[in-house]
């Protein structure tokens, strides 16, 4: 993959397909860690005398404007950290692009609306997607592809783009590819691998391919409990995917031949009802076993026993890749458990990789020090999909020959 140094952008329009996909409360950013890691790219190109063009989807708008999905707030914060003005273009290749990219000056930054407002964008038709990557090539002269969060995505802005302009890689992608590199060449051992999150169904793959690699897996979230389930315990009113039972059930026999360490909750902090997680109002949590959840209660987060458990199981790990919240962190009766894996991860001495995604905001709305850990990526589906061993088409476009 080439590099921003292999690319000419002095005085030239650079597009930067960044991930600027933040959690957003209205227009206020809950997290703004995708923003600050687009800086470090953004900044080299406008030091470098570029007229930067900063792109990028936000949620999952159905291919038409949406106010509630608008990059404008996004934008504004870009400005602050940048610490210069950052132009905001009301569209993604209409007059506003198109007028707002022309004015720009060597070292000044555009932001263009949000890439989903075009149907062409997330299009499954290779037609479609290539006449608006057609569009948004006549943006610019040359592409950065900085936005690791989305290359697993065959977007057009990702994987089309990049094949009509002169195109490089920025540095966080360089980054993340180097740190997914490291778990999977050569990896320091034991190699302890944390997996949590709603749905078992998003974490088959990288299951899958870890029982091969990993020492330990150590599994928490809703998730656990179709594993519960399937080593035949009730688990309540809890999450569960009854049709991945049996698929589980192999994984857990495929662990047991392999000598790989499968962990799973021996406790589980309860509720009657799913928390509101706008009040945050008290929802009485109990802890009961992991074994025996009554009918009338879901578990939320794993208990204090299975806390102990897992920060134990982490403490000699040489490696640790963590991705997925161990409960509902976003009320504080069912924290404990992502802020205890957090812990563990921060106190290690390992090379500690947080995943992403709803792990890597925990992370930060717990209030963790993120120079504690060894990386925190700004792509969960897309550290996932590396993982698992699959081609990611964002990775794939950058390594072609211009
Ligand atoms: C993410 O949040 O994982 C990325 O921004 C990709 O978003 P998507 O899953 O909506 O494609």
């Amino acid at each position: 993959m080439k590099t921003i140094d292999d690319l000419q952008v002095a005085g030239r329009r650079v597009f930067v397909r960044a991930d600027l996909n933040v959690p957003l409360e209205g227009e206020t950013i809950t997290d703004d860690g995708r923003i600050r890691a687009a800086v470090p790219t953004i900044t080299r190109l406008v030091e470098a005398g570029a007229r930067v063009i900063v792109a990028s989807h936000l949620g999952r708008p159905k291919g038409a404007p949406d106010p509630a999905f608008s990059l404008a707030p996004v934008a504004r914060r870009l400005g602050e950290l940048l610490g210069q003005p950052v132009a905001f273009a009301g569209d993604t290749v209409g007059e506003g692009a198109h007028a707002r990219a022309e004015a720009l000056a060597d070292g000044q930054v555009v932001v263009l609306e949000n890439l989903r407002f075009n149907p062409g964008e997330t299009s499954k038709d290779d037609a479609e997607r290539g006449a608006f990557a057609d569009q948004l090539a006549e943006l610019a002269d040359a592409y950065v592809g900085d936005g690791f969060g989305a290359v697993h995505r065959r977007h057009a802005s990702v994987y089309d783009l990049p094949a009509r302009l002169p195109h490089a890689a920025g540095g966080l992608i360089a980054t993340e590819v180097g740190v997914l590199e490291r778990l999977t060449t050569d990896v320091a051992r034991p190699y302890a691998v944390v997996l949590g999150g709603a749905k078992v169904s998003d974490k088959l793959g990288v299951i899958d391919h870890l029982l091969d690699r990993a020492d330990r897996i150590l599994v928490g979230g809703g998730m656990a409990y179709t594993f519960l389930k399937a080593q035949g315990h009730e688990v309540g009113d809890s999450l569960l995917q009854a049709d991945q039972v049996e698929t589980v059930q192999e994984y857990l026999r495929r662990a047991a031949d392999r000598g790989v360490e499968f962990l799973l909750p021996v406790d589980v902090v309860a509720a009657k009802d799913f928390p509101d997680l706008r009040t945050k109002a008290p929802a009485h949590p109990e802890v009961v076993a992991a074994d025996a959840i009554p009918a009338g209660l879901q578990g939320l987060d794993i208990g204090p026993a299975t806390r102990e458990r897992y920060a134990a199981a982490l403490a000699d790990a040489a490696t640790v890749f963590w991705n997925g919240p161990m409960g509902v962190f976003e009320h504080p009766d069912f924290a404990a458990g992502t802020r205890a894996v957090a812990q563990a991860l921060a106190d290690s001495p390992a090379f500690t990789v947080v995943g992403g995604g709803d792990s890597a905001a925990a992370v930060r709305t717990l209030g963790f020090d993120e120079a504690a850990f060894g990386h925190i990526s700004t792509g969960g589906g897309a550290s996932l999909e590396y993982l698992e061993g699959k081609t990611l088409p964002g990775l794939e476009a950058l390594g072609r020959e211009d």
